[in-house]
């Protein structure tokens, strides 16, 4: 595995490939890695010729009092399991490297669909997100991306950059990867304590929860999100989270709709200082009807 630091270095690691017209695909990551992103890795090495993950803290997607200072930065484990994974080529830039010593006068910025669910409560991190992942796909040049369906607003969102601004790469969703549990693996899980750690399992059941009792319903016009949302999230507050949202979506994130067969499930909520988040895609299966 080669690591460059720098986009020149980058550019000219990746000539080769280039010059042979191998297939690029790209996982970016901000490091702190786990079997989530591995997977991310394997599924980019069955798609593609030559593998690129990047390992980046982005400044501009963290707000004010997040936990960009502290975010846990573990670059020697991280080269070691990629090395591992088969991944060709990791690129770890500095900060200046990726936004210059200039202010930038440029952002990526996504309309209604990153205002809402985290965007409501983490105001500018999706633009963040957006003109990271814009500059890394300007600069990697990929075919295709993957990203983890955990963060399950970030993949949309970045579905619709690509349409939106016309980038040729391929944007793949990879399911979330889970402890036994059924905590999603997720690089903010370190900061929980012990006993945090046996509470937030709850998440997974009460997404279960809801997913039975949508499934359950045998008049689709009885259903009722909006309870099973609430009763959701009064289950999870009755045990210690600080509930950001619970809610049910159509997979694209628009409204519920009854008479449809695919939802997802969207959770947020506070465990002490930390914020988790988590969704379940529930498909109802199809209704045969005898002649
Ligand atoms: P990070 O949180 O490091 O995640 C990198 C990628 O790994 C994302 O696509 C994320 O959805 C995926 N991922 C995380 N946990 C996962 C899990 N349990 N199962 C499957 N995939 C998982 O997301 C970011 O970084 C940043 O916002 C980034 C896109 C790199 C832009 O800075």
């Amino acid at each position: 595995m080669r690591t460059e630091v720098t986009i020149q270095g980058l550019h000219a690691a990746l000539a080769p490939a280039r010059a042979a017209r191998k297939s690029i695909g790209f996982v970016p990551t901000m490091g702190n890695l786990h079997e989530g992103h591995l997977k991310l890795v394997q599924e980019a090495n069955q798609r593609c010729d030559v593998v690129v993950v990047s390992i980046f803290v982005n400044p501009t997607q963290f707000g004010a009092g997040e936990d960009f200072s502290t975010y846990p930065r573990t670059f020697e484990a991280d080269s070691n399991l990629l090395a591992e994974a088969k991944c060709d080529i990791l690129f770890a830039p500095s900060v200046e490297e990726i936004y210059g010593t200039q202010p930038q006068q440029t952002t990526v910025q996504v309309n209604s669909l990153a205002s809402e669910l985290c965007g409501n409560s983490r105001p500018g991190h999706f633009t963040g997100v957006a003109t990271v992942v814009s500059k890394l796909f300007n600069i990697v040049k990929p075919d295709v991306a993957l990203f983890g369906e955990k963060d399950y607003q970030q993949l949309a969102i970045i579905r619709h950059l690509a349409r939106d601004l016309c980038f040729d790469i391929d944007v793949i969703g990879v399911p979330t990867v889970r402890a036994e549990n059924g905590l999603a693996l997720s690089s903010r899980n370190g900061y929980l304590s012990e006993d945090e750690l046996t509470i937030a399992p709850a998440i997974y059941a009460t997404m279960q929860s809801i997913q039975q009792q949508i499934l359950a319903a045998k008049d689709p016009s009885k259903l009722n999100f909006t309870d099973f949302a609430k009763q959701g999230r009064k289950t999870l507050e009755s045990q210690k989270f600080v509930v950001d949202y619970v809610e049910i979506r159509n997979p694209d994130l628009g409204t519920a709709d009854k008479n449809g067969s695919k939802w997802v499930i969207l959770v947020a909520a506070k465990l002490g200082k930390t914020r988790l988040i988590d969704n379940m895609t529930v498909t109802r299966p199809a209704i045969v009807v005898e002649a």
